[in-house]
């Protein structure tokens, strides 16, 4: 188990990933935040910060239970840190040292940089610079710009680095890290999909027992690998609640119920279109469609929840982004869950709750889905918006344009699947624009709707890109889509990023 602190980088969450990926389990805590008990962690690595170590209001924790009593390993802002209160001295760089920089040299036979070759790309982002190595250090590496771009300390694990090693630039950062955890710090490397599932069943049997959960599927990876963990500890005691907000894809309500039953899970469909669809009626605004569906949903969720008797805990698909950000450097504030008011929250908030996949990041929570026998497919869909195809459809929401835009978005989806496109977009569907346009089919004018056509290619939807499909594919699917579906005469294809527009239009 390896403990990160973070002093607020915007990097500290790959550093993370990257350490997951040498299979060693880690977790991420503010600098300000970090846990008493230090025993069950192997080492510490501090991450980098938007700081100057020299400002009064940057992070500067107290290291005492760390630094000399086990491994640690310091990047960037960390390694600055280190530098500055213990005999060295760190000033602003005179050069800016940003992007790439390479390995000009390495101390010989040094673990640390075991087999990394002499030039190796490393990433450098930081303005200060190490001018004098702190007391006792030895300097392990250089760049051309920067002359302290590594130290150790003598007689100590402690290893600091200017670079930062997590990033894909550092063509060698994964080895380096590998070689601080594995051979230095000789953590073991068996945080793997199986263990985690043996591991969480476990405690799940444990915390829960006997009790009864109630859970929101949703159709997504988060909330089904969820519940199939829950189930694999609890059986049937764990009841899924499965809502059908009439926003779904074609036929995906039952296409999903299905899979579920077929998976064994004790869920109940709840068909809630039309209570949906009549308190949407009217509602042109985005943020009151939002509204609306999240209350709707709370209100068929609660008085489904009612219906069973006895639930002690409500499961939720929460993943480690989510709890990282509710506990960031940034939001001091947010570490205080604010629950006085629980009187006015519906009866199931009321719950104890449980998050089976809290500590796993979004290619982890697939993994585990792939060892648990979940269906690849399921398993490799594309993220799709809780409200649905309500802010796909800009403008008021009725019936005939929901079937509309199911019918356009099916021949999209389906087209992207048998021309083995689906896999290289990460996310795509079709958005029915308020406007109506006119065209010509046979003799007759027309006077039909606009569909736009959206597919993009990104890792986290912070920011994407428009998906270069092949003309053919585009002309084959507008054909198909004027063709087959009634009310829409025109097909348009959406060629923006993300920055400056969204990913959806609403
Ligand atoms: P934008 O449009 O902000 O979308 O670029 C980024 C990602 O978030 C999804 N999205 C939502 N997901 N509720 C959700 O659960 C929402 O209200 C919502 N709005 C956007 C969007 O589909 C994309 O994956």
């Amino acid at each position: 188990n390896v403990l990160i602190l973070d002093f607020g980088s915007q990097y500290t969450q790959l550093i993370a990933r990257r350490v997951r990926e040498l299979n060693i389990f880690c977790e991420i805590f503010p600098y300000n935040h970090f846990p008493d008990d230090l025993s069950s962690y192997k080492a510490v690595i501090l991450s980098g910060s938007p700081f100057s170590t020299r400002a009064d209001d940057a992070p500067h924790p107290d290291l005492s239970q760390i630094r000399g009593k086990m491994p640690l390993l310091a990047v960037c802002y960390g390694a600055q840190y280190l530098a500055h209160f213990n005999g060295g001295e760190v000033g602003a760089s005179s050069t800016r040292e940003y992007g790439r920089a390479n390995l000009s040299f390495i101390k010989e036979d040094e673990a640390f940089f075991a087999d990394v070759p002499m030039n190796s790309q490393v990433w450098m982002s930081h303005s200060d610079t190490i001018k004098k190595l702190p007391t006792g250090a030895v300097k392990l590496a250089s760049t051309h710009d920067v002359e302290n771009a590594a130290y150790k300390i003598e007689g100590e694990t402690t290893y600091a680095i200017q670079f930062h090693p997590e990033v894909y630039h550092s063509t060698d950062g994964k080895k380096m890290l590998e070689n601080f955890l594995v051979k230095i710090a000789q953590v073991p490397q068996n945080f793997t999909p199986n263990a985690f599932v043996d591991e969480i069943v476990a405690e799940l049997k444990e915390k829960i027992g006997n009790d009864k959960v109630v859970l929101g599927l949703s159709g997504g990876v988060d909330s089904t690998v969820a519940a199939v963990l829950l189930n694999k500890a609890i059986g049937d005691n764990l009841y899924c609640i499965f809502v059908n907000n009439g926003l779904l894809r074609k036929k995906e309500f039952e296409n999903v119920l299905h899979q579920y039953k077929d998976m064994g899970l004790n869920v109940k469909g709840v068909d809630a279109g039309d209570r949906f669809l009549g308190q949407l009626e009217g509602i042109s605004d985005p943020e009151t469609k939002r509204k609306t569906i999240g209350r709707v949903f709370i209100e068929v969720f609660d008085d489904e929840a009612h219906l069973l008797t006895d639930v002690k805990w409500l499961a939720q698909g929460t993943i480690y982004p989510d709890v990282i950000e509710s506990v960031s450097v940034k939001g001091p504030s947010a570490t205080i869950k604010s629950h006085h008011n629980v009187g006015g929250l519906p009866d199931f908030m009321k719950l104890k709750i449980v998050e089976p996949l809290r500590m796993l990041f979004k290619d982890e929570v697939r993994r585990v889905g792939k060892t648990l026998g979940i269906d690849p497919e399921l398993l490799g869909r594309h993220p799709f918006p809780g409200p649905g195809l309500s802010i796909r459809i800009l403008g008021d929401i009725t019936k005939e344009k929901v079937r509309i835009l199911q019918e356009v978005d099916a021949v999209f989806i389906d087209g992207l699947k048998s021309w083995g496109l689906y896999d290289k977009v990460w996310q795509a569907g079709a958005i029915l624009l308020p406007v109506d346009s006119v065209g010509v089919m046979g003799d007759e004018r027309t006077y039909e709707k606009v569909v736009a056509l959206r597919a993009v290619e990104s890792t986290d939807g912070m920011t994407a890109d428009w998906v270069h499909l092949p003309y053919e594919f585009l002309m084959k699917v507008s054909n198909d889509i004027i063709n087959k579906v009634k009310g829409v005469n025109r097909v348009v294809y959406d060629i923006s990023s993300k920055p400056p527009a969204t990913i959806e239009w609403e």
